[in-house]
Parts: C-alpha cells; structure tokens; sequence
C-alpha cells in the first residue's frame, strides 16, 4: 500500500486519496479534502485533511433553523495576502485564507464581517480606536455581499447567515449596501424570529418562502430604524478570543446573556485567538476545538453550537472545524455522535453504522486526532524522511 503511493506520489500521478494520507499537493486529495501539514501538533508530512463539513440539509431536512449547525468564519473577509482595495499594503491580520465565495462553496454558511463607514462607502476593516484605515481597509462590504448574492442566486436551497460587527454610523448605511448588493429579495424578516427562545421556522419554509439570508447586527438600535435583528436578542455567544480558548471554561461574552438562557434559541461558540495565527490554527481547529464544542454544550444548558466560528477554517489536523460542525449536527440533527450516521425520517438517536466502503461519508468519529495514515508512524525513520524529501522535492 505505502509503496503505490510513494510512488504515485513520485510520478505526480495520486488521486482520491483519503483524509489522513499522505499527499504532495490538493490535486491528490479526494474532493472536500486539500493537502496540508499541521507542524503545530508535529505532523511534518502534508496529508490530505477535510476542509468541507456535510450539508446537514441534504442530510435531513423539516427541521428549525435552529436545529442545525453552521460553520462559520471569524473575519471571513480577511484573507490572507490580500492587497487593500485602497492600493495600500494591509498591515492588518488576517485570519482566512480563501475568498468568500470560495468559503461558501466549501459548505461555510455563517460569515462573520466587521463594517465600518469609510470613503463614503461602508468597507471592511480592521480597526484601530474605532477608524478604519487605508492599510486596515480590505475591501468594499459591497463586493463581498456581491458574493452572498450570486451564491444564494446560484443555490436556490442554502441558507447563509452573517453576523456584522458594526461601526457603521451614517444614515441607513447598512440597508444602503445589501440593497445595492442586490440581497434584499433573500431577507428573513426580524418579524419572523422568535423572540424569547422558541424555535425558528423550519429551513424548508425559509427555502421555499425565498427567506435565506439572515443578518445579525452588535447595534441593538438598527433592529427597530433598519430591520436588522440585533443578535444578542436572539443568540448567546461565548467569550472570543484567548479568554475563550480557557480549556474546560466557556464564560458568555459580556454582551451576551448567559450561556445557558433559554431565551435564546441559538447558540455561538467561538474559537480563536486574539491574536489570528495561521500555524497553530491546524492545532486549535481539532482536538481542542472539540473539546470547548463539549464544554461550552454543558455550559448552554445542554445545547449544541448554531455556529462554530474559527479562524484559517480549512487548517486542521484532520477533521478540523468542519468535523466539529457535523458532530455537533449529528448531535442536533438526529441524536447520533455524527451527521453521516443521520438519515432522513429516522428515529432520533437510532444511530446506524454507515454503509461499508462509503467513501463519501466521514467515518465518524467525536476525538478529531487520528491517523488512518497510522502505518506511516510504524514505518522505519528512514522511509519517513525519504518520504518527506520526495514530497518536498515535488512541491518545488
Ligand atoms: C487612501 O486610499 C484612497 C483611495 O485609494 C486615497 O484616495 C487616499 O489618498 C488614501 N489615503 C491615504 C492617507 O493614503
Ligand atoms: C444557568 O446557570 C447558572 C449558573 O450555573 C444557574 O444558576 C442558573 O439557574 C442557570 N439557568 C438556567 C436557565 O438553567
Ligand atoms: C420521509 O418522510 C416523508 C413524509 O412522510 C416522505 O415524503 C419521504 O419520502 C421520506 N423520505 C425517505 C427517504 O424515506
């Protein structure tokens, strides 16, 4: 077995290969995979690791919004090595690494954008005080939701949700720039959220009634000006940042009510850094992240994450933050340790085993360390390293 892909690998020849083996570039990987090392947690051999979670609403459809999981991108806007649209160098971190309509059609269905007024436009931005600055300054938001706009267009059944961290002050600013997006014939009115923690209409209706955007804002006051639901009055959201990343602790934010107020029916949990770091985010993203989705679950009462909302989504050692997305809609969904166990009209928490030789499907699993590469660990150093230097000698 290891010495075909050694030397398909060689020959620059490997597909299809699974989560967990080892490649030389993305075109090795099966699709939902690409090819990439984690030296955070000492994994130096790139391997193809998972950068798409299962739509959980291909899976099992009839449910409430609320009861599924969405993964989501912190500063989604972001990217990595992006030039300002200003001309300017950024001099700001970033915190993905592909576009947005990338990151949609990669199963990302929550955004997370910060907007802010400036060259009497709204942009997004990084800040500091409060200002948004020519190397802060990504790009105009109308761009973005441009994106949103052809994905929902293109994609008559997803559902997209973004949560806008807003500095946004001129009059009707934030109405100005979906309208022109062209996104205002996707909006699910504030008028049909729940507003003391019930449930949320199920997704069909959004999908059928052409619902399929929902917009968050931090500012309580454009939810009664502007009709854009204030999201604190309907989700409750950990801390974010290093104060999150507490092992065993999940505190709210403090503009969140408690975790587990059962006045709010969706819950967020992010995990991140102060401080975005593309090398350990490999790291966070697995077991670690896992591990929170497990105590912030205790934390809200016994609830799973609406969002799960991380940085360099596609960076883990494995499964990452689109395996902690399908085990927590397996968990919400239908009872099981994994979406792949779901199917439709089951009973809920009859978990099967899924059909054998399923390559599609996840093998689920609720740790995200493993290695179905694990025969590599027991091969002698010297392979090992022949191994790497191949796969180096191919990538240059
Ligand atoms: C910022 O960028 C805008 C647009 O490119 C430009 O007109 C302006 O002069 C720049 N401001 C500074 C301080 O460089
Ligand atoms: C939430 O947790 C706090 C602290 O553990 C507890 O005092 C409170 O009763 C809980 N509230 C609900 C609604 O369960
Ligand atoms: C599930 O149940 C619905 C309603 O009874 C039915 O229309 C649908 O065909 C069923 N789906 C499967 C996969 O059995």
């Amino acid at each position: 077995m290891q010495l075909i892909i050694i030397t398909c690998l060689l020959l620059g020849f490997c597909t299809a290969l699974k989560e967990g083996e080892t490649c030389a570039s993305d075109d090795n990987c099966n699709s939902g995979l690409h090819c990439e090392t984690c030296v955070a947690n000492g994994n130096v051999l790139p391997r193809c690791t998972r950068i798409q979670p299962v739509n959980p609403t291909s899976k099992v459809k009839g449910l409430p919004y609320n009861r599924y999981s969405w993964l989501t991108t912190h500063n989604s806007f972001a990217r990595l090595g992006e030039r300002s649209a200003t001309g300017s160098l950024i001099l700001a971190p970033s915190n993905q690494q592909d576009s947005i309509t990338e990151q949609l059609n990669n199963g990302v269905r929550g955004l997370m954008l910060d907007m802010y007024d400036f060259l009497n436009d709204i942009w997004l931005c990084h800040s500091f005080g409060r200002q948004c600055f020519n190397y802060t300054a990504f790009q105009p938001a109308v761009n973005v939701l441009k994106e949103v706009q052809a994905f929902l267009d293109a994609n008559p059944s997803e559902i997209v949700t973004i949560i806008i961290e807003d500095y946004v002050t001129s009059p009707m600013g934030l109405t100005k720039v979906f309208d022109a997006a062209g996104l205002r014939k996707f909006w699910f009115p504030v008028s049909r959220m729940p507003k003391n923690g019930g449930n949320w209409p199920i997704v069909d209706d959004m999908v059928e009634k052409n619902q399929r955007l929902l917009v968050f804002t931090s500012k309580a006051a454009k939810e009664a000006s502007e009709g854009i639901a204030h999201q604190w009055s309907y989700m409750v959201e950990n801390q974010y940042g290093n104060g999150g990343m507490i092992a065993g602790s999940c505190p709210n934010r403090g503009r969140s009510v408690a975790m587990n107020a059962t006045s709010r029916s969706l819950v967020l949990v992010n995990y991140f850094p102060d401080r975005a770091d593309v090398t350990e985010a490999c790291k966070d993203n697995s077991a670690p992240l896992i591990s929170m989705m497990n105590t912030c679950y205790e934390a809200a009462g016994n609830r799973w994450p609406n969002f799960i909302a991380v940085d360099f989504y596609k960076r883990s050692d494995g499964g990452g933050a689109s395996e902690a997305t399908d085990v927590a809609n397996g968990h919400m969904v239908c009872g099981c340790e994994n979406i792949a166990l779901c199917r439709a009209n089951m009973t809920f928490g009859v978990c099967h085993v899924p059909e054998a030789g399923a390559d599609t499907a996840p093998a689920p699993r609720s740790i995200a360390h493993h290695s179905s590469f694990a025969y590599l660990e027991t091969q002698p150093l010297l392979l090992q390293w022949l191994l790497l230097l191949c796969i180096i000698l191919l990538q240059l």
